[in-house]
């Protein structure tokens, strides 16, 4: 008897555990966000459990999981998608099907998954660059890149820059009808860093004559110097994406080694020769004030110089866009941003905002009251649907 008490007990307390998700009220459609945190806490739990076995790394059992959402390369009644290279860089093609007598507005889309997760080549990234293809007549491409943890910066940063780069050559548009005026680059989380990171290297950039239109960040990931923004402060928890799993995401970015990580969640990883750069992501000059509310901003704590040596891609404009300083920033082509009220990148994207109207880009800044981490591309949320509606109606006007 008194075993079964107890087992029912810890049977209660393990689903309690697994259910329980403190939502705000402003979210609907709280149920699926409950069904989905118990599908991600399921993963995320098999993978942890698996690595503290010394099975499988973390983000390899991940990938496992979703490769399960991949799908072919299937034509459909309106655009013809094919994969390729460019560059060795594996790429998937869109290309509607309807007649066009004029060039085609092209579009660059790179996938988000924290640098070590995610392909072109999943069911959600496929269906959204359909629907971009035949909603705007644009060539969509959407590039891969190699991923962590086998492969870190600035790899990713160089295959998506390289792919982007073939692309932007007049032969390649050509045989596409893509009209060079008219291209832009687009990416959500991990995306987004690349799409800043690529739009901004690509200014100074000699070799290429073509340049991009528009850039649309999604949610993007824009610094790792302040791991304790206001944002990363109230969204911790939010299932969609916890600030434990941004800070792997980052560390991993950079190098496997966990060190890393540790110095990333106290936020001590930043060595004293470089607190120069800490202006940059300052949320106490960058962040309107609404955003700012109950929090109090303290200088920040150093870390380890050796680390910091070691590990320096973190501080590199190529991994983190917001370093950039005002003169580069200013030569930014018109932008949109999407961020999200309960996300840890929240502050990312409002400050890479503030910066770039300061120093003269046009901005367009939505900001979504009671979206989350992740909304573009989990269409089975009705906020999912209506986001993508908006980010598809503001490229259709402007690229
Ligand atoms: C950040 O901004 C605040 C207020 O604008 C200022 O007092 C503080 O010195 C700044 N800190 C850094 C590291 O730039």
């Amino acid at each position: 008897m008194g075993r079964k008490i107890i087992l029912l007990l810890l049977v209660g307390i393990f689903t309690a555990y697994y259910v329980y998700t403190p939502l705000p009220d402003n979210i609907e459609e709280q149920w699926k966000i409950i069904g989905f945190t118990l599908i991600f806490k399921t993963i995320t739990n098999v993978a942890l459990v698996g690595e503290l076995l010394g099975i499988n790394h973390f983000m390899s059992t991940v990938v496992f999981f979703m490769s399960f959402q991949d799908v072919p390369p299937t034509s459909d009644e309106t655009v013809t998608v094919m994969d390729t290279t460019f560059s060795n860089v594996p790429v998937r093609v869109y290309i509607p099907k309807r007649k066009s007598e004029a060039l085609r507005r092209g579009l660059f889309y790179i996938h988000g998954g924290g640098w070590c997760l995610g392909s072109a080549t999943s069911s959600y990234y496929d269906t959204l660059s359909r629907r971009t293809a035949d909603r705007l007549d644009a060539v969509v491409i959407s590039t891969n890149y190699r991923l962590a943890p086998k492969y870190h910066f600035p790899n990713q940063f160089e295959d998506v820059y390289n792919a982007l780069k073939w692309f932007l050559r007049q032969d390649i548009l050509k045989g596409y009808g893509v009209d060079p005026k008219r291209i832009g680059i687009s990416g959500d989380s991990a995306g987004g860093n690349l799409a800043a990171a690529v739009t901004q290297q690509l200014i100074d950039d000699p070799a290429v004559e073509i340049k991009l239109k528009i850039q649309s960040l999604i949610y993007p990931a824009l610094q790792s110097l302040d791991m304790d923004l206001p944002s990363y402060r109230e969204n911790a928890h939010f299932s969609t994406l916890p600030r434990s799993l941004m800070v792997r995401f980052w560390s991993e970015y950079i190098t496997t080694d966990r060190s890393l990580e540790k110095a990333m969640l106290v936020n001590q990883h930043v060595p004293v020769e470089s607190s120069y750069l800490f202006k940059f992501v300052n949320w106490s000059s960058l962040l309107p004030e609404n955003f700012k509310k109950g929090h109090f901003y303290s200088n920040p704590t150093h870390g380890p110089s050796e680390l910091a040596r070691k590990y320096s891609g973190f501080l590199d404009v190529r991994a983190a866009p917001l370093l950039a300083d005002d003169n580069k920033l200013h030569s930014l082509p018109l932008t949109y941003v999407i961020t999200c009220q309960y996300d840890v990148l929240r502050d990312d994207g409002i400050m890479y905002v503030t910066r770039l109207r300061d120093a003269g880009v046009r901005v367009t800044h939505n900001h979504v009251e009671d979206g989350f981490h992740g909304i573009v591309t989990l269409p089975i949320f009705k906020i999912g649907q209506r986001v993508e509606n908006q980010y598809l109606s503001w490229l259709s006007e402007n690229l």
